[in-house]
């Protein structure tokens, strides 16, 4: 296991009616004046909002208010959003929302600190200052509650990139499973294989020695497994939604991830498509990481036939390891599609003839990019462009 530092600080308020909260929240984390953040309308529609606002005025907390952020949010309105936090005097951030609320809210709360354009984050710069920012979490999939990192598309020639920091890491956030209640089947989804992709990307590391966090791991992918099918089936399972949201969180701020590299190859990947389409980063991943999976295979086939066998139960063939390797794969292709999940470039709406630019940009669209992508194992553009076919 490699050496690590790990703080995460968040505040987590998990259950029924905790929304409740958010104002006394916001007075313990020293916010006088919020932005309230919000996305197209669902919290809105379900008297989230409201409640919300209810309980800032009970603790006496003002708010100004900003929706409209989109699914894969867009960097016109963190503009806006920095522009009306200044003008406000807005002290705190509340996100109310899924993760593209929460990530559009970070990059607002570490706006309002900079001078400069906040896309610079987005370039590379790390994230050192930001308002304190708190979330109502509406979707269990990114993980952004729990996570120093946001995700942002800049409208000038539709790019999707992240920043870290750990100013991003919110100083609470708020978990109600029955807020996800309302969660249309397929989002329900999406989040589950955002989930999964997340545990994967940490999964696929070559560092060796690292038992525990393979065991967190392998553990968090058979509960998606458990629970996924019965919140499809039954949207108002509080106890299946309850696992699948403390999931969400576990899988993505890190706790699983220490002391060991990390892929992150399937994320690079689905980004390109969700900036290109605006599909939902969760269809697009799970599109991705067969395709992926199947090529990276190779780099180390003992991994992929420890998690076949342990998570999916195939039956370990020690003369031949690629076979249980690839049954895991298969098995996980067929779990996404049995959630509802697309499978190939048709269903997701990609295009063939977009191949070239999905790869270029993949691999030279940021300021810092060397042309490769460098995770569990190093890939040029050309084997990019192979694993996008692999899609078709
Ligand atoms: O906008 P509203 O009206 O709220 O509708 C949303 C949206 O259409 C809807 N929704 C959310 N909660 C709902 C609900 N509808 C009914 N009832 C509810 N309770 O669901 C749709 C999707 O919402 P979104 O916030 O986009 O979903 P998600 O949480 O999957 O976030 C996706 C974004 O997060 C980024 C992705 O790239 C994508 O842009 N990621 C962020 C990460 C991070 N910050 O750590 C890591 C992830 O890997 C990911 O890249
Ligand atoms: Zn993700």
């Amino acid at each position: 296991m490699d050496n690590f530092s790990f703080y995460a600080p968040t505040y987590f308020a998990f259950g029924k009616d905790t929304e409740k909260q958010a104002g006394a929240l916001i007075r313990r984390f020293g916010g006088h004046k919020a932005l309230l953040h919000y996305g197209g309308g669902s919290v809105v529609r379900s008297g989230l909002l409201d409640r919300v606002k209810e309980s800032l005025n009970a603790e006496g907390i003002a708010w100004v208010e900003l929706g409209g952020v989109k699914p894969n949010p867009r960097s016109g309105q963190v503009y806006e959003g920095i522009e009306l936090c200044r003008k406000e005097n807005v002290d705190f951030v509340l996100a109310i929302g899924g993760g593209s609320t929460i990530d559009s809210a970070k990059a607002i709360a570490a706006g309002v600190l900079y001078d400069g354009d906040f896309w610079d984050f987005y370039e590379g710069k790390r994230v050192e200052k930001a308002l304190p920012i708190g979330t109502v979490l509406t979707i269990a999939a990114a993980g952004s509650e729990g996570s120093p990192d946001s995700v942002i598309t800049k409208e000038q020639g539709m790019i999707k990139r992240g920043a870290s920091g750990e100013a991003y890491r919110p100083k609470f956030s708020i978990m109600n499973p029955a807020l996800t209640q309302t969660l249309p089947a397929y989002q329900s989804a999406c989040g589950i294989t955002d989930i999964i992709a997340h545990l994967y990307e940490r999964y696929l590391t070559n560092t060796k020695e690292v038992e525990t966090t393979d065991r967190m791991i392998e553990a968090l992918i058979m509960a998606m497994a458990h629970e996924g099918p019965r919140v499809i089936e039954n949207p108002d399972n509080y106890d299946a939604r309850a696992n699948i949201m403390w999931a969400g969180m576990m899988a993505h701020n890190n706790s699983c991830g220490v002391g060991r590299s990390q892929d992150w190859t399937s994320h690079n990947l689905e980004h390109e498509l969700s900036a290109l389409y605006d599909v939902a980063h969760g269809a697009g991943l799970a599109v991705v990481m067969p395709a992926v999976f199947t090529y990276t295979m190779k780099h180390d086939v003992t991994r992929f036939a420890k998690i076949a066998n342990r998570v999916w139960g195939c039956p370990m063939d020690f003369d031949c390891p690629e076979r249980t390797a690839k049954a895991g794969i298969e098995a996980l292709r067929s779990f996404l599609i049995s959630i509802g999940m697309p499978k190939n470039f048709a269903e997701l709406g990609a295009k063939e003839e977009d191949i070239d630019q999905l790869a270029q940009t993949c691999c030279w669209g940021s300021e810092n990019a060397s042309g490769k992508l460098y995770g569990f194992t190093q890939l040029t553009e050309d084997e990019v462009k192979e694993i996008y076919r692999l899609m078709l």
